[in-house]
């Protein structure tokens, strides 16, 4: 391929999202216009992302996409709707007849963990610049967000939103410096694809839930809020406000009919967990939150200074057989004997730290 003097190729990395204050529901399937804006960290691309590599030459004879290196029977509709958009943008001299997608994740799909976002954002950042599509952020803000739709606040770095309204794009809200101190820790409890995706569940709450339009009636103000809590950095209200749309989200998905269920015992042990060892201190200041995607496994937030101790309580209550889980955290005993909750063995899979991180990147 390379002998191919019109070969040319572009890398891309990109890490997935985590909503603070959740999308969930489309008023337009084909565009994927989302009913509410919502608002989410980008992690750190050193610790979980997607890395993408498409290239074009003109002895291809059509779209081809390989998977973790093992080439699939065809593509996705998704993937053919943001392929034909940037058909449909690229201009005359710069015409594209057919592209190769390589692509891979560093963590498990269909688990909550949003790897499409990952995937369609570098995706859609690597064809921008392979084909040098015009106003290159917002487009490829675009083309991610129609191939997964929060995807598209995976096209920035930091603290993002996604508007509802006007082209429905993202912007950065606050830089990845901005609140340094913040570390997310993501607990995987259940590494299978998730029972409903959240496209079918999506529309089904639209169709049959009714605290859903209560729930789209709060929406900004809560973001305003939010974004308050994150200008002047005070956790307390952060938690707060983000442990609270994850659990509407979860009572809008409940409402649903028939009901979907994302959280399983575990997760619920995790929120009792989380919110008895924050009262440990009276409640003055709140340590960890957590937030819960489309699946049962929790992403907690919490400082810097804290994560030692939580990762102490993780140990006690989640003892495994498998050392990896915890690595080098050091033994508990008496710490937190006043937290009345059961031991759960082996109930975590995995532990992932990580933190905000600066937005995707091109592979030289
Ligand atoms: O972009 P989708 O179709 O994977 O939907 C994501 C929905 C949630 O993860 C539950 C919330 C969000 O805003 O990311």
């Amino acid at each position: 391929m390379s002998n191919d003097p019109n070969y040319r190729s572009v890398t891309c990395q990109a890490s997935p999202n985590i909503a603070l204050i959740k999308y969930w529901g489309k008023r337009n399937d084909e565009f994927i216009l989302p009913d509410n804006d919502s608002l989410s960290i980008t992690l750190d691309l050193n610790d979980l992302y997607s890395y993408t590599t498409v290239s074009t030459s003109s002895s291809m004879t059509s779209d081809t996409f390989y998977f973790d290196g093992i080439q699939q029977t065809k593509l996705s509709g998704r993937m053919q709707k943001v392929l034909n958009e940037v058909r449909r943008r690229s201009n005359k001299d710069n015409q594209i007849k057919f592209v190769e997608i390589r692509s891979h994740n560093t963590f498990p799909e269909s688990t909550g963990l949003a790897s499409s976002a990952s995937a369609y954002a570098s995706l859609a950042i690597a064809l921008t610049n392979l084909f040098n599509l015009d106003n290159p952020q917002s487009t490829a803000a675009y083309l991610a967000r129609i191939g997964s739709g929060s995807a598209v606040r995976s096209v920035y770095g930091g603290f993002v939103r996604w508007s509802s309204e006007g082209e429905c794009l993202s912007s950065c809200i606050y830089p990845v410096d901005h609140w340094s101190e913040l570390r997310i820790i993501i607990l995987i409890f259940n590494s299978s694809k998730k029972p409903v995706s959240s496209t079918d569940a999506m529309q089904r709450t639209r169709e049959t839930s009714t605290l859903f339009q209560a729930r789209l009636s709060t929406i900004n103000e809560k973001i305003e809020k939010l974004i308050e809590a994150i200008k002047i950095k005070d956790f307390n209200t952060f938690a707060e406000i983000v442990m609270k749309d994850s659990s509407q989200f979860h009572a809008v998905c409940m409402d649903t009919y028939p009901p979907v269920i994302y959280l399983n015992e575990q997760s619920k042990h995790l929120i009792d967990l989380v919110h008895a060892y924050n009262r440990m201190d009276g409640n003055k200041i709140m340590k960890v939150a957590y937030t819960f995607d489309a699946g049962p496994n929790p992403f907690c937030f919490i400082r810097q200074e804290h994560v030692e101790e939580f990762l102490r309580l993780l140990k006690y209550f989640y003892p495994t057989t498998n050392d990896d889980v915890h690595g080098e955290v050091s033994d508990v005993k008496e710490e937190f004997s006043s937290i009345k909750l059961p031991i759960m063995a082996n109930a975590v899979e995995r532990i992932v730290r990580t933190k905000i991180g600066s937005g995707p990147k091109i592979i030289p």
